[in-house]
């Protein structure tokens, strides 16, 4: 049933617009992708190794998280020099050679920018330190003094996104603002010079050849400065935004900004090879979210609430209806995303009970409660579903292995600043970046030829790569399926028509005429009697199964 008779690799349609636009991308973790050099430690020369594993899966841009060096307190999204190679990960040597050689087989390269923050080893916030009150060094950063007579308050109420207080004491009295770790201080975007030493980290990464940026918490470099308390009550550990006229999040000024760096791509794009960037922006509203992607502001940004999403029809339908409205609205495309380094898997969330909240049952669980088989049912069928939409899809590494969330990693190895900062009442985002394995044997499953810096399961030796490779039904066979099927019949345009099926079943029709059907209930529903198959994430029979999707050409 899910073989197509056609030859997939053959592109029926026409080139259409700019790759960004509809190209699937692949999400790579570095730290826990693959170890070249066996320090347990992922590395670029080990995906340069896996380049051709990339290649043959069908994917078009890889999104490297940050390999910047960095004392990798938060994963490197503590960045101590943006123009330099975290040494655990290489070189620039060897990421100028990485770039060349996926541009070599197509793949294009997508890295990541963390501009709300440095790590506190940059050399930057070395210099506010050193520097005396009031001195301008102090001011890249947002460093103030405290409330109260003797100002042993902090200048405000915030929080942090990983628990606690945002602001943290230096010795001489004042503070300095972290939405994140203390090792990660906010820069203050008011300040030029911030601005334009981003305008030339932009340019330094696009003379080395990079096709486009991740843009991490776009949504909050720009701050109130007239520093008002906020509501506490809306900021959950590592949550979303959900209010507007807020402090720090989603203030207009972040547009300004944006543009600046917008005209720098559009630059770099005159001679037709596109540059792009895509927001991490976590905002209030789809509508909210669709002022990032005007013409001359991001090309895309992620769409997260289908991620978070139940698993249910009506909810999805409705995101997604909506998603494509709004990007449409403004001339872009929406991009998909299920799983990332900060959430737990989605083959995990959905073997949970409906309105779990999955954060706290990685630490509270109950334990018992997760179906693992009937979560990687769903996953199958949510990669169709995943795939079949128009605009560009975001899979995370491991996706494609069907990777659970390792749920039960030993506190003593938790890595994520999440942990202790939540004074234990949040696990944090680990169980998401265990190692991906690639073989069936060997210390860290040929991730590496050595133990991996955060233990791997047992069971990552039935799921490796080498353990699905060929094997009929497996969920790699059918994420490489599923990616030349849509190379074949669903990239050429950037319409959708969603169909009434009823209540369990998301269905949509692409602009080629392929129909895409995923059954979210619990009983199978009928399909078109005359039909003909492309792909299904598990065996039809004439019915669509529950937690089954489905690509087909009427007739
Ligand atoms: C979002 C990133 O995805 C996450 O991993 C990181 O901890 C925060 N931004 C802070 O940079």
């Amino acid at each position: 049933m899910q073989d197509s008779q056609d030859d997939p690799t053959e592109n029926t349609q026409t080139e259409p617009a700019p790759w960004w636009r509809r190209g699937v991308v692949y999400q790579i973790y570095v730290r826990s992708f693959a170890d070249d050099n066996a320090d347990g430690t992922g590395d670029i020369n080990g995906l340069r190794s896996r380049l051709p594993y990339l290649r043959d899966l069908g994917v078009d841009a890889l999104w490297i998280n940050p390999w910047y060096r960095s004392p990798l307190n938060d994963g490197g999204y503590d960045v101590a020099d943006y123009r330099e190679i975290e040494p655990r990960y290489g070189s620039t040597a060897d990421a100028e050679a990485l770039i060349s050689e996926a541009h070599e087989i197509g793949i294009k390269i997508i890295i990541d920018l963390v501009p709300n923050h440095t790590s506190s080893e940059h050399q930057w916030f070395e210099e506010a330190l050193a520097a005396p009150i009031g001195d301008p060094a102090r001011s890249r950063y947002h460093i103030r003094p405290g409330r109260g007579t003797d100002g042993s308050e902090p200048p405000t109420n915030w929080v942090s996104v990983f628990g606690g207080p945002a602001w943290s004491r230096l010795d001489d009295g004042e503070w300095f603002l972290h939405l994140f770790d203390d090792t990660q201080p906010d820069l203050n975007w008011e300040n030029p010079e911030v601005r334009a030493e981003f305008e030339s980290i932009f340019r330094f990464w696009l003379d080395r050849g990079v096709d486009g940026f991740r843009v991490d918490v776009a949504q909050g470099s720009v701050k109130d400065m007239t520093f008002p308390d906020m509501d506490t009550s809306t900021q959950e550990i590592l949550g979303g935004v959900t209010v507007e006229d807020h402090p720090f999040w989603d203030l207009d000024g972040v547009h300004d900004i944006i543009r600046q760096w917008r005209r720098i791509l559009d630059e770099y794009s005159e001679d037709g090879a596109e540059r792009m960037m895509v927001a991490e922006a976590w905002v209030a509203t789809p509508e909210r979210l669709a002022r990032y992607l005007r013409p001359d502001e991001y090309h895309q940004s992620f769409n997260f609430d289908l991620l978070q999403s139940e698993w249910d029809a009506n909810s999805m339908r409705s995101i997604i209806a909506e998603a494509c409205q709004e990007a449409a609205a403004v001339g872009s495309t929406p991009t998909w995303v299920l799983s990332n380094h900060d959430v737990v898997r989605h083959a995990t969330r959905y073997g949970l009970p409906i309105g779990t909240k999955w954060r706290n049952w990685l630490l509270d669980g109950p334990h018992n409660v997760l179906d693992t088989n009937l979560g990687q049912r769903r996953a199958r069928a949510a990669a169709l579903l995943l795939l079949g939409l128009p605009g560009s899809s975001y899979i995370y590494q491991g996706d494609e292995l069907g990777l659970d969330e390792v749920w039960d990693l030993p506190t003593a190895v938790l890595d994520d600043p999440v942990w202790e900062r939540s004074g234990h009442t949040s696990k944090g985002r680990d169980g998401c970046r265990v190692p991906v394995p690639w073989t069936k044997n060997g210390p860290s499953y040929g991730f590496g030829t050595g133990e991996a810096w955060l233990p791997q399961p047992k069971s990552f030796s039935g799921i490796s790569v080498e353990a699905q490779t060929g094997k009929s039904g497996s969920m790699l066979e059918l994420y490489r399926l599923a990616l030349r099927t849509r190379r074949q019949h669903l990239i050429a345009d950037e319409t959708i028509e969603m169909l009434e099926e009823g209540d369990t079943v998301v269905a949509f029709q692409r602009g080629s005429g392929v129909q895409c059907w995923t059954n979210l209930g619990s009983e199978a529903v009928p399909l078109p009697s005359d039909i003909k198959v492309l792909i299904a994430s598990d065996p039809l029979d004439k019915q669509l199964p529950a937690n089954t999707s489905v690509w087909f050409l009427p007739r």
